[in-house]
């Protein structure tokens, strides 16, 4: 339950509802419920972890009073640290590829947060890769730290703390499946843990873009070159350490053409108004339920539509691209 009075912007976090998918389910005999995290105060599932990462860098004594916070970030996690530094009294730097949005990059600059673009076509070992600049930023100014959400624990802590718990008590214990995307991979790996400590029967899936490498590693235990892909937010070229593929028992692939086609069918058949990852989770949950029978699926919704108004809601942006709509 949410307070009635949030003391600041970060206790008005989570608590995010659950809504049942009506009609892209037509057919199946699986119930699809959406965990609909646009709710959280920054618009996106990452608010939940920024305050876990400055207490944590705050805890380990590497973040000191009026330090500053420096981010890689496709912008959600910027966002989330953002409000925390500004209540908490810090500095933040957001390192961005250029892949990302130009709302994303605006929507950073409206908190204060000075943003710096790294080109997007690079390998992640690039010393110009968005990963290589957030990491040298933040051992050259004075009293930095970077959140590191990729390989820092609190990430996925997050996650095992509030996000797994408040899916729990919110179906009274009853889900069969949890299907999420995965970029740092700290929602699917922290949530998944609590919810298979809670019933080991549980079945989590992961929903990868084509051209990411979670999915062939998950199976194969290689590393492939990642290709380019439009969907922001989800897949990687890197395995970061918060993805536990312990805690992911398969992955379906999905390509840009599948997931922009659901992300409008969610908005116009089911009123649901998401940012592109969640497309893409919702197109692989639909193809992994065709291939059950009955149970419960929930699926994370991380971000809404209106940071992609200039692209995947964008008819000429998407024809540019090779998508039909
Ligand atoms: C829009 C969007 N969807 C999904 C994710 C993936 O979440 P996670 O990093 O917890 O795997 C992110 C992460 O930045 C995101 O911004």
């Amino acid at each position: 339950m949410r307070k009635k009075i949030c003391e600041n912007v970060l206790e008005a976090i989570g608590n995010t509802p659950i809504i049942r998918l009506n009609q892209l389910t037509k057919g199946l005999s699986t119930e699809i419920l959406v965990k609909w995290e646009p709710s959280n105060p920054g618009g996106s599932i990452k608010d939940r972890i920024a305050p876990y990462l400055i207490a944590e860098a705050e805890k380990s004594g590497r973040l000191k009073p009026g330090g500053t916070i420096v981010e890689a970030t496709s912008g959600n996690t910027g966002m989330g640290l953002a409000m925390a530094a500004i209540v908490k009294g810090y500095k933040c730097v957001c390192v961005m590829s250029t892949k990302q949005s130009a709302d994303k990059v605006n929507m950073l600059k409206a908190m204060g947060v000075e943003v710096v673009m790294c080109p997007a076509d690079v390998g992640p070992e690039d010393p110009k890769s968005y990963y290589s600049v957030a990491k040298k930023i933040s051992e050259e100014r004075p009293n930095a730290v970077l959140g590191n959400q990729y390989n820092n624990p609190a990430n996925y802590q997050a996650h095992y703390e509030c996000t797994g718990p408040e899916i729990w008590e919110q179906l009274d214990g009853k889900l069969d499946y949890y299907v999420a995307g995965a970029g740092t991979g700290g929602t699917i790996s922290g949530t998944s843990k609590f919810l298979k400590e809670k019933n080991p029967k549980l079945k989590t899936i992961g929903i990868d873009p084509i051209g990411s490498i979670l999915a062939d590693y998950h199976r194969t235990g290689k590393i492939v070159e990642a290709k380019n892909y439009l969907i922001e937010g989800v897949g990687e070229d890197i395995i970061p350490d918060n993805v536990k593929f312990e805690f992911i028992d398969e992955f379906e692939q999905v390509s840009d053409q599948e997931a922009i086609t659901i992300l409008h069918r969610l908005a116009q058949e089911e009123g649901l108004f998401c940012g592109s990852s969640s497309g893409l989770a919702v197109a692989g949950a639909l193809k992994a339920a065709k291939k059950l029978s009955g149970g419960r699926m929930l699926v994370m919704i991380p971000d809404n539509g209106s940071k992609y108004l200039g692209k995947f809601y964008n008819h000429e942006w998407l024809k540019s691209q090779g998508i039909k709509i």
